[in-house]
């Protein structure tokens, strides 16, 4: 038991995003000990809400963060407002960083149904709860990364341009995209 919980404390204190990564690929068992962690989250429901997959072709993986910039530009000319123009964009000036990842993790759930948000407005979303399933989930993958050494990154600011990110992905009408994970090997100084 102390075992358990000073590896425990060990991985959790040891954990910290990753924003470089070193060229090679993540091997396929790896990347499915990391499903793996995934899916052991607990999760509202029951066990079919939530969708992660890796996308590790490079390509594609350059070609959403170049779209997800560019549909965020585009964004950004649009604001009439000066001032928010120039808030929005600083903020946004990492949103788009990860075009050279050797991995990314895209994680989806089912959409709210109508009939919850009918009933009870926003808040039907907290009793679906989709979005913090998919975070329950997504800190276990994260976890699992460190446990191997990997890198990892979460990332919600590039749903700033959720359309574009959702066409590219092809996430399906039902579902809705929640957040992506950079993932990697750490690149050494
Ligand atoms: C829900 C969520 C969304 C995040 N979105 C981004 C993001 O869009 N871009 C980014 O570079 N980091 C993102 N991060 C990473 C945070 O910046 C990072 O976790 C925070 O600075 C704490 O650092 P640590 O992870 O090293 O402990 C996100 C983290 C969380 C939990």
């Amino acid at each position: 038991m102390t075992e358990d919980r000073n590896s425990l404390m060990r991985l959790l204190g040891r954990r910290h995003s990753c924003r470089s990564f070193a060229p090679d690929p993540v091997d396929e068992k790896t990347l499915q000990s990391l499903s793996d962690a995934f899916d052991l989250a607990p999760q509202a429901g029951g066990k079919r809400n939530l969708n992660c997959r890796f996308i590790t072709d490079r390509i594609v993986i350059r070609d959403l963060a170049e779209r997800g910039q560019e549909a965020f530009d585009a964004f950004c000319r649009g604001i009439q407002v000066p001032p928010i123009r120039r808030e929005i964009e600083i903020y946004g000036e990492n949103f788009f960083w990860f075009s050279e990842v050797p991995v990314l993790a895209v994680v989806s759930c089912r959409k709210t149904p109508t009939f919850l948000t009918e009933a009870v407005g926003q808040k039907g979303a907290l009793i679906w709860g989709g979005e913090l399933s998919a975070a329950m989930a997504s800190f276990s993958l994260l976890l699992a990364a460190e446990s191997v050494g990997l890198g990892a990154c979460c990332m919600t600011g590039s749903l700033i341009a959720w359309r574009e990110m959702e066409k590219v992905l092809n996430i399906p009408k039902r579902d809705t995209l929640i957040l992506l994970i950079a993932l990697g090997h750490k690149k050494t100084p």
